[in-house]
């Protein structure tokens, strides 16, 4: 639902609470509406508000685990493979492609009725070493780049709602990240890997994506110039995804809101797209309190922004997140814990969305 304003959607459901009342006044209206939300799944009430609750996923537990499979089936709407569309799986070899992994992946969406944030194109990591230990001209790289964007993006032509076309492209201060591929290409890298993925697949809607763009800032006016200017250059760009890796120790980034929504009024989509929120170990009911607070805040400031569409957390289970691995003494990011237990954050994403803060932005 994304017709003149969010809220509609909302308006109509909270008119048939209002009639189931009025047609049951013998039960009293407290116990009536909890009963009618006690069972709603983060799914159901983020599509009353045009927006996708996603997930990253592996292919481990996705095939393994069958508790973790059926919860990622029930409460989401989309799912991001985590890292079985990078270019080290996608092709290992020079002209090799295994796109195994991915395909169950998006078999797994298409059964449960779920959209795919394809994830990704273009980036710096996770490349192969015939890739990064080669010897190869610019000239032979760009080819490289482009047949790969073709092969991939060609191979899921059709089945993937968001490409992530260039991931991470900028530095803390602004400047262009220096990658094999800004080296080898130039800065105008960027322009072609969409042109490329808008040929290869002219539906999905095309994004970059960082982090550390949440707030106001440096790095974050400099993916809006960026967009912009590549917007005036009628680009194939089509939204900009915020990877939102929070830390509670980091407060929270300011004016995400307002930032959110200067993207938008480009003409963009914006797309929450990893988001976690990570503590200093142990777990204590107060950080968890806290961190149930940060989720809310973000949820509530994507649903002030009408093109905020897409809300996707890093791998909803502590159980399976990367954050203990990359940050030391950290983790506890997520919102089911290791024994797939709904966490505070869980309950407050639900409430965030079964009683959404109406701002003036919904400008539809
Ligand atoms: C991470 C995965 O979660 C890990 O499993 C992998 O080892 C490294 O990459 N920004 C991104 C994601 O865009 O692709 C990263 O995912 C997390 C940071």
């Amino acid at each position: 639902m994304r017709t003149t304003s969010r809220f509609a959607g909302l308006l109509a459901a909270m008119l048939m609470v209002v009639l189931a009342f009025s047609l049951a006044p013998s039960h009293p209206a407290s116990a009536a509406t909890s009963a009618a939300h006690r069972d709603a799944s983060l799914r159901q009430l983020a599509s009353r508000l045009g927006i996708r609750v996603g997930s990253a996923v592996s292919l481990s537990p996705l095939s393994n685990d069958a508790a973790y499979a059926q919860i990622l089936g029930q409460q989401f709407s989309a799912i991001t493979p985590e890292n079985e569309m990078k270019w080290d799986t996608v092709e290992p070899q020079q002209g090799v492609f295994n796109f195994a992994p991915g395909d169950t992946e998006v078999k797994f969406a298409q059964q449960h009725g779920q959209l795919v944030r394809g994830h990704n194109l273009v980036w710096h990591s996770q490349l192969p070493s015939w890739l990064t230990g080669g010897s190869f001209t610019n000239e032979q790289l760009a080819d490289i780049l482009k047949q790969h964007i073709f092969a991939e993006a060609g191979h899921y032509r059709g089945k993937i709602w968001q490409w992530d076309v260039v991931n991470e492209p900028l530095n803390e201060d602004g400047s262009l990240r220096s990658t094999i591929w800004s080296n080898a290409l130039g800065p105008d890298y960027i322009a072609d890997a969409l042109r490329w993925a808008h040929q290869a697949d002219p539906h999905a809607k095309l994004f970059l994506n960082d982090f550390n763009i949440e707030g106001i800032g440096p790095k974050s006016d400099a993916m809006f110039a960026l967009v912009k200017s590549l917007k005036e250059q009628h680009v194939p760009i089509d939204g900009v995804g915020f990877e939102t890796h929070l830390g509670l120790q980091f407060g929270f980034p300011s004016m995400f809101k307002e930032n959110l929504q200067r993207f938008a009024d480009l003409g963009l989509d914006v797309s929450i797209t990893e988001i976690d929120v990570r503590m200093i170990l142990p777990v204590t009911p107060e950080l968890l309190a806290a961190q149930a607070d940060v989720y809310t805040q973000v949820m509530q400031d994507c649903i002030a922004v009408r093109r905020c569409v897409d809300f996707t957390i890093w791998e909803y289970t502590d159980k399976y997140s990367w954050i203990p691995g990359f940050f030391t003494g950290q983790g506890a990011a997520d919102i089911y814990d290791e024994n797939l237990v709904p966490k505070p954050a869980n309950a407050a994403l639900l409430d965030a969305l079964q009683h959404p803060v109406s701002h003036q932005h919904h400008n539809g």
